[in-house]
């Protein structure tokens, strides 16, 4: 085959992909927070591959039905229609849930918020900005009254709706530190709130959502798959939330309830963000350590991840709109993804993870998160100065 066709041809291909790709922007046509950068970097591999080991026709089939396919992905999905669907997002005193029940409610949904404070001012701000449709709960996710209220109130009021959707958003985090340093309590707390509590409301509305063929949108974490460092009773409980979900997507795949996962990257929220919060945290958890581990680790270490971590919360994105778009899609499209990662740089950290050998994946986290000092009783300094004495 003559080199300057082959040229032409693959020319050809990507003026085509690139028309189409330039028309779709131009008509605002791009699936929201579609990333077209790796595809397309990917595309173009394949295509040097093809050229360089396929005879023309069955590369170029190849490298177009490739093309086809990143088309399809870029394009904008197929949502249901909003209007007249009943949904429960947990947590909206503040972040993904504020701003979920926001745009659910403003999209014509019957929006049920749960909250933990009815006078806090999350709650007011949604009273303030949200149709009369959307009304607010009060539950503690750790208080199992509070939970059958709930279900309660949602029973006696989806009868005309039933209940389309459930959006597991409420979340806990209070401690970074390792998982030696991290108290019992701290690990109990974690799970009763992200785990226990998701699991026991979403158990109680399961026969809602299983005549209706609904929705389950659980926020798990990426910290959930991967050991990032000084995140283990966060972790632990986001894991075993992912897993539960997990196996309610594979159990109510006969009932036609989807169940989808949003593992969002690191976003500027309720007090994630908050130095004067984790610096309160720090001093209560140095004030809880028996000495003998204080004396093994070092004051100075729990500073140390602590002044780091307060560094790591400048990267936060405060634009919310990529987690609210993933639960939204979780909700209302014809075939919901089972997994979305609404964040920055989660796709280098899902291949690290995955492909990656053990040394390599703990290096990139402590590297990316939280690099921990030597515990003092390894350091030098000290085997010097208890030589001397
Ligand atoms: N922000 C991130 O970067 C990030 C990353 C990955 C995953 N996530 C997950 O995203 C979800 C939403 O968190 P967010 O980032 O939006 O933080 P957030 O603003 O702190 O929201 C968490 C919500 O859960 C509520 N909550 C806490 N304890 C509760 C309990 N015992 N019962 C009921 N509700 C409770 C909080 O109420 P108060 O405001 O009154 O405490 C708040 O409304 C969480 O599941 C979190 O783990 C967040």
């Amino acid at each position: 085959m003559e080199p300057g066709m082959e040229r032409w041809a693959y020319g050809a291909l990507w003026a085509a992909l690139a028309g189409s790709l330039a028309l779709r922007a131009a008509r605002r046509a791009l699936g929201p927070g579609r990333g077209l950068v790796l595809p397309l970097a990917l595309l173009a591999a394949l295509q040097s591959l093809c050229r360089a080991c396929l005879p023309l026709p069955l590369g170029l089939a190849l490298a177009a039905a490739a093309a086809g396919l990143l088309l399809w992905r870029a394009a904008p999905r197929r949502l249901l229609p909003a209007a007249g669907r009943a949904v429960l997002v947990t947590g909206c005193d503040s972040g993904f849930g504020q701003a979920t029940a926001r745009h659910l409610d403003a999209m014509g949904f019957q929006v049920f918020a749960s909250v933990l404070d009815l006078q806090g001012h999350g709650a007011q701000e949604l009273r303030r900005s949200c149709s009369s449709r959307l009304t607010l709960l009060q539950m503690d996710l750790t208080k199992p009254e509070d939970i059958q209220r709930v279900l309660q109130h949602i029973q006696t009021h989806t009868n005309s709706t039933g209940l389309w959707g459930l959006v597991n958003n409420a979340g806990f985090n209070d401690t970074i530190a390792d998982a030696e340093l991290s108290p019992l309590g701290k690990f109990r707390t974690c799970m009763e709130v992200n785990f226990f509590g998701s699991l026991e409301l979403t158990k109680g509305l399961l026969p809602l959502l299983r005549s209706a063929g609904g929705r389950i949108v659980t926020v798990s974490s990426p910290a959930g798959d991967m050991p990032f460092p000084c995140l283990a009773a966060y972790g632990a409980s986001k894991a075993a939330l992912s897993l539960l979900m997990d196996t309610f997507r594979s159990e109510l795949q006969p009932w036609g309830v989807k169940v989808s996962l949003v593992l969002p990257g690191y976003y500027k929220t309720g007090t994630t963000c908050d130095p004067a919060f984790w610096n309160l945290q720090k001093k209560q958890l140095v004030a809880s350590l028996p000495q003998e581990l204080l004396q093994a680790y070092g004051e100075d270490y729990v500073e140390e991840i602590n002044r780091q971590f307060i560094q790591f919360m400048k990267v936060a994105v405060e634009d919310l709109s990529a987690v609210v778009n993933s639960i939204t899609d979780g909700l209302l499209a014809a075939n919901p993804a089972v997994r979305y990662y609404p964040g920055q740089g989660l796709g280098l950290m899902y291949f690290i993870h995955r492909y990656l050998p053990y040394f390599v994946r703990d290096l990139f986290l402590k590297g990316f998160f939280i690099n921990p000092k030597l515990p003092r009783a390894l350091r030098q300094e000290h085997h010097d100065a208890t030589k001397k004495a």
